[in-house]
């Protein structure tokens, strides 16, 4: 599924900046600027900021669960 239709940004892509943005820094709110630079991609109309920002918090989700769950954390964190 693509998201961003400008900078060509799919679900799968956005998983895995997802996951390199929480290992790099755990504690930092994952924003859509900062998927837009660790990808080096810059966004043009921001049409699609609604569903990238839906889409950003639910991958943060479950990558930040299943980061827990590899660690061995029997509640893993959760995004409030
Ligand atoms: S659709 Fe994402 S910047 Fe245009």
């Amino acid at each position: 599924m693509i998201i961003c239709s400008c900078a060509v940004i799919r679900q799968e892509e956005l998983r895995e900046v997802t996951r390199k943005l929480y290992r790099s820094n755990p504690g930092a709110p994952i924003t859509p600027n900062r998927v837009y630079r660790a990808l080096g991609k810059s966004p043009t109309c921001m049409d699609c900021a609604p569903l990238l920002t839906l889409r950003i918090y639910a991958t943060a989700q479950e990558v930040i669960v299943a980061e827990g769950l590899l660690r061995g954390d029997a509640h893993p964190r959760r995004i409030k």
